[in-house]
């Protein structure tokens, strides 16, 4: 165990293109449904995590400022898994900065327990594979699980109730089919409900949960395969099928949950039209009123011009595919 060795670790954040939302159990946040993501560059939270014997609780600060009494509960309970694993109970400093609005449909929580994974991995000296980080990411926040990894990648339910078939794995480098992300940010307020309460609302009150769970399974075939052979067409059909379900079961819930406001209304039409046009774009959108516009490479430019001036959109970042977590400091 390194005590009073500052490690960095560093993760992206992700975007499925198939989406999770609902869980199969509670404890062990084990998912429903399996899903399908891209590991995003540029974008990432940097983790640093030092181990020291004087404290008596984990110590968080998130972009410079302690967390939030939630955000200091989430790390210290992630944080004991490892402590559990190591049998060691020694408790941490951990700073996490975020290059990115933090909850603004961004999943900073997904690229954050990512990254909180790896320092520590290192930290309490388990030597845990990225499988096996993935399962305990998965912990923290089931999206953390697909940000272990780089490029296209599936994370799987699993049936087992301890959780371990529910991991996620690499499906595909980054460099093999390079796609473009713009991100449209239409609001910088916190969202409305966050996604943990808004899968639990879906799953307890929709009529249309258990159908969307069934159908998964065809959506994640169909998405692993349009990947393999890369299929824009198809992996733009599937993905924005797939978001518009995910959306509409929370619509369909007791009451209703809707992340859009007009702009999110309006940059799915744009998008549509622009695809039409013959540009190869499709539109992903989380839980929150942010517009993902994903394409090919060769389309960045037009696809940023285009909607970088579009009305509502408040800034737009452009990123390539990322790499797996990793550490940046503390290596042996
Ligand atoms: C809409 O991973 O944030 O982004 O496991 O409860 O922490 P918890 O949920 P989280 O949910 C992500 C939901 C989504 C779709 C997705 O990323 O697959």
């Amino acid at each position: 165990m390194y005590i009073g060795k500052k490690i960095i670790a560093l993760a992206h954040p992700n975007i499925a293109l198939v989406k999770y939302w609902g869980k199969r159990q509670k404890r062990g946040n084990l998912p429903a449904v399996g899903s399908i993501s891209i590991t995003l560059d540029t974008l990432y939270s940097r983790t640093k995590l030092v181990l020291d014997p004087s404290l008596s609780g984990d110590v968080f600060y998130l972009n410079g400022v302690p967390g939030l009494e939630n955000q200091q509960i989430r790390v210290q309970v992630f944080l004991d898994l490892f402590r559990q694993r190591s049998g060691r109970w020694v408790y941490a400093r951990v700073d996490s900065e975020n290059n990115f609005p933090t909850a603004a449909g961004l999943a900073s929580s997904a690229s954050g327990f990512a990254a909180l994974a790896v320092a520590a991995n290192r930290a309490f000296q388990l030597k845990l594979s990225p499988r096996e980080l993935s399962v305990i990411a998965r912990q923290g926040s089931g999206s953390a699980a697909r940000s272990i990894f780089g490029g296209f990648v599936e994370m799987h339910a699993g049936k087992n109730p301890d959780g371990s078939d529910a991991f996620a794995e690499p499906l595909l480098p980054p460099e093999d089919w390079p796609l473009q992300v713009a991100i449209c940010i239409t609001s910088t307020s916190v969202k409305a409900m966050g996604s943990t309460e808004g899968m639990e609302r879906s799953a307890n009150s929709s009529p249309f949960y258990n159908a969307w769970v069934q159908a998964s399974v065809k959506d994640l075939n169909e998405m692993r395969q349009a990947i393999l052979i890369r299929d824009f067409e198809k992996l733009a059909e599937i993905s924005e099928h797939s978001c518009l379900k995910m959306h509409g079961l929370a619509l369909s819930a007791r009451p209703g949950i809707l992340y859009w406001n007009g702009t999110t209304v309006e940059l799915i039409h744009h998008i549509r039209r622009l695809r039409r046009q013959g540009i190869p774009v499709f539109f992903t959108i989380d839980a929150g009123p942010q517009v993902k516009a994903i394409c090919l490479p060769e389309a960045r430019e037009q696809v940023r011009q285009e909607l970088e001036s579009f009305p509502g959109v408040m800034q737009l970042l452009v990123t390539g595919l990322g790499k797996a977590a990793r550490i940046v400091e503390g290596q042996s």
